[in-house]
């Protein structure tokens, strides 16, 4: 209980129709789903979710992608949730995470990551409200 990170299945797993196993796995993990929508970011909205890498190289094709389908995305509350939550879904190049994560099991490629978890408290606060009005939260 008590803190809270942000997650979005990305389109290649919607589109693989990976999210009732992905949710499934969250669910195990012992993280309770407090918000939850699917939605497509146009552009200039996932542009602003990923404003911090804006200055990336890999900043257009990260765009692109994210835009080129609906996405899930969630609220998910636990102790210890944004560095659990991480644990969880494995490293961002599915090459390098580890054997029973998440991206393991359905990310393709990098920018192709099959889910996308918060990375500190102030970004979770920040990707939850750009998702979720106050009506759509359940803590
Ligand atoms: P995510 O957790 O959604 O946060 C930022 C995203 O940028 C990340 O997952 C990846 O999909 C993408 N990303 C990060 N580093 C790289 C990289 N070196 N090349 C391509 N995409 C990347």
């Amino acid at each position: 209980k008590g803190t809270f990170t942000l997650t979005m299945i990305k389109p290649v797993a919607v589109k693989e129709h990976h999210v009732g196993d992905i949710l499934s796995h969250i669910e195990h993990a012992g993280f309770r789903i407090i918000a939850l929508k699917m939605t497509q970011m146009p552009k200039e909205k996932a542009e602003v979710f990923y404003e911090e890498h804006k200055d990336k190289p890999f900043f257009n094709e990260l765009v692109t992608f994210m835009k080129s389908g609906p996405v899930v995305a969630a609220i998910l509350e636990k102790e210890n949730a944004v560095a659990d939550f991480r644990k969880l879904i494995g490293s961002t190049d599915p090459v390098e995470a580890e054997e029973g994560t998440i991206r393991k099991m359905f990310a393709k490629s990098k920018t192709h990551n099959a889910i996308h978890g918060s990375d500190s408290d102030e970004n979770a606060m920040r990707e939850a409200w750009f998702f979720f009005s106050e009506m759509e939260q359940f803590s």
